[in-house]
């Protein structure tokens, strides 16, 4: 059972494990856009920037970051949304990856970019993690990169001098760096309407499905008739940043299209990337890959672009977020309704939600399991949404629902029915990933009452289960959905 916490306790924490943030840090929360400059501007090397904290969370926690300030710019208002502007389509910097490939927009218009964000890590990971995020760590692995490069995207910055715009090609200088100057923020990405008769395609491979890519490739192309007018080619994790392959581009551009052309353009790609070996692939493997997801994206691609005429435009607006003018000071002091009871907290900023959860309200059905995003033990709910309560500072989700495996149960006691489907079903072994399992199932029953078997999986593919095994938990959620008790 949950217990209410007396205002003014703090709990010190024995900093024995990688589990928890180690360092101490001042923990900022601007009102505007301006006061987030400003702040970046004061505090310069000191501080970073936090969005959605999939990257930096994980690298606090593994100590190669220590900031002595973290400036939360993940409430700023209007900077989440995608809009079909006159000529262009505009997403914003903190839009998540699981918005951008929702949107009718994006889905319509942008192929390759939605495909980039469906093959986005884990379910909680696209929807915790931002586009400008992806953009901003700067690294050569980043699954959007390589379509917005495709799509010859636009970038809006904001800083102390004003707004500048930059070609997402020029934004990139090497691992981990970008054009971002001191005190800057990305704030918007633009990308042209594409030309009539445009397909576009993206491709990834990957050790394991929610991972990142050993090699991947972007392809966008202009088709009238049997032939490309123009192409834009892009690649990731095949060189120090993302890049483009501006040989084989050339190769294609004016030329009538065949199988043995899009093979040809793989083979002129695979000499212009500079792949290496490392953890994930070697250079050569990586070679030989771009030869074959080149060939199949360009095929893909022209395939659309010949679909394209007949296909209804289903491109809506969704609505930007609105403006919240109310400034907010940040305080160590929060409010949370936890399973539908409130709690009131003084945390420390290096307070994860899942230290809050398991070791202050005692609801230790969210567990720890790797600390670092991937394995999904510590999924809960948080205004409705699934997060990884071991990447989400307490500190940062004031004023927020959350809801934990212990909330599912009914006011006696009474389970729900998923919970009753897994154990009828036998749904677990130990249990340790029952909690996360259960609260992700929750949330996709919410988005859709009948999963198909497919479905199922894609949304649990950030969820690892060391003993059961994926058929029981996967059975045990069609036959709660099959017997109509979801
Ligand atoms: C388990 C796991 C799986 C992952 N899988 C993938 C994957 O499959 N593909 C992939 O590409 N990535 C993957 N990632 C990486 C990460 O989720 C993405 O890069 C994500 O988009 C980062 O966004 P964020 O909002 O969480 O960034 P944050 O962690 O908040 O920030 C990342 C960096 O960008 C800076 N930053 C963020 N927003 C801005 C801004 N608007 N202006 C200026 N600076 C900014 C921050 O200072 C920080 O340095 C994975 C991460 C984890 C933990
Ligand atoms: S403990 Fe949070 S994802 Fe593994
Ligand atoms: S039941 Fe043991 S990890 Fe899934």
């Amino acid at each position: 059972m949950s217990k209410r916490v007396n205002e003014g306790e703090v709990h010190a924490h024995q900093m024995t494990n990688s589990h928890i943030l180690v360092n101490e840090f001042g923990y900022l929360e601007p009102a505007s856009l301006e006061e987030a400059i400003s702040l970046l501007s004061e505090y310069g090397d000191r501080a970073q920037v936090l969005a959605g904290g999939t990257n930096l969370i994980v690298w606090m926690k593994m100590e190669q970051m220590a900031p002595e300030y973290v400036v939360n710019i993940g409430k700023l208002p209007g900077l989440a949304g995608v809009s079909p502007q006159d000529g262009r389509l505009e997403i914003g910097a903190l839009t998540k990856i699981r918005a951008v490939r929702n949107a009718p927009a994006v889905r319509a218009g942008y192929t390759a970019l939605a495909e980039a964000c469906a093959s986005f890590g884990s379910t909680q990971i696209q929807m915790m993690g931002t586009l400008g995020g992806n953009l901003c760590n700067g690294s050569p692995a980043s699954d959007t990169v390589p379509a917005l490069l495709a799509f010859d995207a636009q970038l809006v910055i904001a800083g102390p001098d004003g707004e500048r715009t930059v070609a997402v090609d020029e934004f990139l200088i090497g691992p981990g760096k970008t054009a971002l100057r001191n005190s800057e923020l990305l704030t918007l990405v633009q990308l042209p309407h594409p030309r009539p008769g445009t397909g576009s395609a993206f491709l990834k491979i990957s050790r394991v499905e929610a991972d990142l890519a050993k090699a991947s490739a972007a392809a966008a192309l202009v088709r009238d008739g049997d032939r490309i007018l123009d192409c834009r080619l892009a690649y990731g994790s095949v060189g120090p940043t993302v890049m483009r392959a501006q040989k084989a581009e050339a190769l294609l551009a004016g030329k009538l299209f065949s199988a043995e052309l899009a093979l040809e353009a793989g083979k002129v790609a695979a000499e212009e990337i500079t792949p290496i070996d490392d953890a994930r692939s070697t250079a050569w493997y990586r070679r030989e890959v771009v030869k074959a997801i080149t060939h199949d994206a360009l095929q893909t691609a022209w395939q659309r672009a010949g679909e394209q005429g007949s296909r209804k435009q289903e491109a809506g607006s969704e609505k930007r977020d609105s403006p919240n003018p109310q400034s907010r000071i940040p305080n160590s002091e929060i409010e949370l309704t936890v399973n539908g009871e409130q709690h009131r907290l003084r945390v420390r900023p290096n307070e994860l939600l899942l230290n809050v959860l398991r070791e202050r309200l005692e609801l230790t059905g969210a567990k720890y399991g790797c600390g670092i995003g991937e394995c999904g033990a510590c999924t809960v709910l948080l205004n409705g949404q699934p997060v990884l309560a071991c990447l989400v500072l307490a500190i940062a989700v004031d004023g927020s629902e959350v809801l934990t495996v212990e909330g599912l149960q009914g006011p006696n006691g009474e389970l729900d029915p998923l919970q009753e489907s897994f154990i009828e079903q036998n749904a677990f072994q130990c249990g340790y990933c029952t909690p996360g399992m259960l609260m992700m199932t929750k949330n996709l029953l919410q988005e859709n009452p009948s999963p198909t078997e497919d479905e199922i999986r894609e949304h649990l593919k950030g969820n690892r289960c060391r003993c059961t095994g994926y058929t029981a938990i996967t059975r045990a959620v069609t036959s709660c959905t099959a017997t109509g008790r979801s």
